[in-house]
């Protein structure tokens, strides 16, 4: 086995880890597999032409890799894993990052070991661009503890959660119901405030009450992510109906959340740089796409 590490999916996640892998010293060898039959997207190839690293389009590209770390999305998360599964050395780790519920890590985590490597969940616990290696990655699985001292080596911000693969995305999912839902609670009550002139008030008691998730910089940051990438956060809210299931929970916010984020993506991308001015672009373009809910008669 080589000591290559091997990245399935080259989308923002995974560009901005292969970047900061690289630029550490004795770094291990980073290349990208795009293990699914189709061609890059536009998005994806700008992305590898600007890192210049080598890409391959089989599976068999993972062959003698020591870790593959699988970024590709939540809805392709499991047929990236079957695909390289044949080709996996002995032993290879292979880490699923994506935002899946515990049951979908469980069905890859089989994938993975009757395929003859190890696996490791690992969630990832805030927005990659943002935090870069130092972004927190909750690990469960019997390789967690492997996967933890090797990480650490190389400046990842890992922590084991337990042995248990599923444990770890199971968090994700419902701190996923949390984080995602405050962004629908606030595209919901800021246009509102807005279009009533009381944007001002909201604001005030957000800063005030909710510390930094209610700061302009978290409150600009939540919507305009929203708005430019918001559609595979609809996958990832399927993923955490999965777990509320598992645990006979109702998913209602969970279906509100995913009303908003799909009315939000939608939009063309905010370009404003306040609250105020993003909220009222916000809610110009929400009432030109037709969302609109019902008016009440002044009494
Ligand atoms: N970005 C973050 O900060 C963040 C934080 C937490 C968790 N995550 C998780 O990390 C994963 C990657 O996120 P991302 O933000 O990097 O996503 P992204 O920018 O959308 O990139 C996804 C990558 O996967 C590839 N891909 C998509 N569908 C595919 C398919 N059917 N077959 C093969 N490849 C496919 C894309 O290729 P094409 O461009 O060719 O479609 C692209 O290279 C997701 O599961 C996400 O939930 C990301």
């Amino acid at each position: 086995m080589t000591r290559g590490w091997v990245f399935l999916g080259f989308g923002e996640a995974a560009a901005v880890l292969a970047a900061a892998l690289r630029a550490r010293r004795l770094p291990p060898p980073v290349s990208v597999c795009l293990p699914l039959g189709r061609a890059p997207s536009s998005a994806t190839q700008a992305r590898l032409t600007a890192a210049r690293i080598p890409c391959d389009l089989t599976p068999a590209a993972v062959r003698g890799a020591h870790v593959i770390l699988s970024l590709v999305t939540p809805t392709a998360a499991k047929d990236a894993a079957a695909s390289v599964a044949p080709h996996l050395a002995p032993g290879a780790l292979f880490v699923d990052l994506n935002s899946i519920a515990g049951d979908t890590v469980r069905e890859i985590a089989g994938i993975v070991t009757s395929g003859g490597g190890q696996f490791v969940d690992a969630a990832v616990l805030a927005p990659v661009p943002l935090r870069g290696l130092r972004v927190p990655l909750l690990l469960s699985g019997t390789a967690s503890e492997a996967f933890h001292r090797l990480g650490r080596r190389h400046g990842l911000n890992t922590r084991v959660l337990s042995t248990r693969p599923g444990d770890a995305s199971d968090v994700k999912m419902l701190w996923s119901v949390i984080t995602k839902g405050t962004i629908a609670l606030l595209a919901e009550s800021l246009v509102a405030a807005h279009r009533l002139e009381l944007l001002d008030p909201v604001t005030g008691l957000l800063a005030r009450e909710y510390g930094p998730t209610g700061s302009a910089a978290m409150v600009m940051r939540m919507l305009h992510s929203t708005v430019r990438s918001g559609a595979r956060r609809l996958d990832e809210m399927d993923e955490a109906r999965r777990t509320l299931g598992r645990a006979g929970v109702p998913a209602w916010t969970v279906e509100s959340t995913r009303r908003w984020i799909a009315a939000l993506c939608r939009l063309p991308t905010l370009e404003a740089a306040t609250v105020p001015a993003s909220v009222r672009e916000l809610s110009d373009a929400l009432n030109t796409a037709g969302v609109r809910g019902e008016r009440s008669r002044p009494a």
